[in-house]
């Protein structure tokens, strides 16, 4: 750990060469001290060059997030939030799920995620400058039963979002993964708190592929893509979580007030399987195929399969397309 990696991240992120020199003297250290910042910058998954007689560079620019273009982006509920930007830590989710003093809406976005984290346990992969990360605490007065369609109403949240930022033919799979030809481009993972009875507490975590190398795509266990190979125009990473937040800030205060059956309809709309036929990976290892029927009220995904119309709730499954 070196507290002076990200200040030398900051400096290195305009993707230009930087000596050791010049980057001891502006932090008032040894170069070996700017060294062993380089190494821990490495070791968080960060590509340094390294050239003697030259110094360090990125291999190309990088955009960190900035409060100020964040806050800008969210408009008119931009006080509604209390946004905080780390430079590393485990998980946004992790981050807040350990602790009980954040308030409603806190919004914890970080460049780097040393231990990201998807639906059961699976690994979520990011890097610095390529990915979005961040994870929205809400706190509802419904108890945690009556959150089923939460996450169903969050990728209508996303969709609107990348709808607004000429984005419009991404979908969603259900329960909440957003795709893209198919492919993945962001994933959502909702860890609840409290009674079933209420109040409870949802942390919101949301990953966001922006400009992954292909060499990192190629290494996520199914197909990926990111913002950077869909989007028409270059869209910076602050201006995004700010319209995303925005986005947020609509779906969650219609789904407080009516559910998601007031999302339902659109939701059916971004269906990426709809009257498709699909395999549901079970729990225990089996598997049921069938034709996807739509979604219930309350977020509940609806199959015809050979025993008549099936419910699944999003809990253990996993659904895959078979065309
Ligand atoms: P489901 O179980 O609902 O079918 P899933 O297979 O997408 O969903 P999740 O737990 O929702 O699984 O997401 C984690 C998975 O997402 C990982 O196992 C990996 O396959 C994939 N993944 C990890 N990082 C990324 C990323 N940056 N972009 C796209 N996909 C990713
Ligand atoms: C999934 O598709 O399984 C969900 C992936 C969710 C990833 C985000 S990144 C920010 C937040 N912190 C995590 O550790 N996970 C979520």
């Amino acid at each position: 750990m070196s507290t002076l990696t990200f200040p030398v991240l900051h400096v290195l992120a305009d993707g230009q060469f930087h000596s050791g020199e010049t980057l001891a003297q502006r932090f008032k250290v040894t170069r070996a001290t700017i060294w062993n910042a380089v190494q821990h910058a490495e070791s968080l998954g960060v590509e340094i060059f390294s050239v003697r007689g030259r110094g360090y560079k990125l291999p190309q620019a990088i955009d960190f997030l900035d409060k100020n273009e964040v806050i800008k982006s969210i408009g008119e509920q931009r006080a509604w939030f209390d946004l905080q930007i780390l430079d590393e830590v485990t998980s946004t989710n992790a981050y807040l799920m350990q602790q009980k003093r954040f308030a409603h809406a806190t919004c914890v976005a970080a460049h780097v995620q040393t231990h990201g984290k998807g639906r059961r346990g699976r690994t979520w992969v990011s890097q610095l400058g390529a990915s979005l990360t961040f994870s929205l605490l809400w706190r509802f007065q419904c108890g945690a039963a009556a959150l089923s369609g939460l996450s169903l109403a969050v990728g209508v949240a996303l969709i609107r979002a990348l709808s607004s930022l000429g984005v419009s033919h991404a979908q969603l799979k259900w329960p909440n993964d957003v795709l893209v030809d198919g492919k993945k481009l962001a994933g959502i993972l909702i860890e609840l708190q409290g009674d079933l009875e209420g109040p409870s507490v949802a942390v919101i975590g949301i990953g966001f592929n922006l400009n992954l190398p292909n060499n990192v795509l190629e290494s996520i266990d199914q197909p990926a893509i990111d913002l950077a190979s869909v989007a028409k125009q270059a869209i910076n990473q602050s201006m995004l979580l700010g319209v995303l937040l925005k986005r947020l800030a609509e779906v969650l205060s219609g789904f407080e007030t009516h559910g998601f059956i007031g999302l339902r309809d659109e939701w059916l709309r971004y269906h990426a399987y709809e009257n498709k036929p699909v395999r549901m990976l079970l729990p225990n290892g089996t598997d049921v195929q069938g034709l996807v029927k739509g979604v219930a009220d309350d977020g509940i995904l609806l199959v015809e399969t050979a025993l008549g119309l099936q419910r699944f709730s999003a809990g253990e499954l996993s659904l895959r397309g078979l065309v």
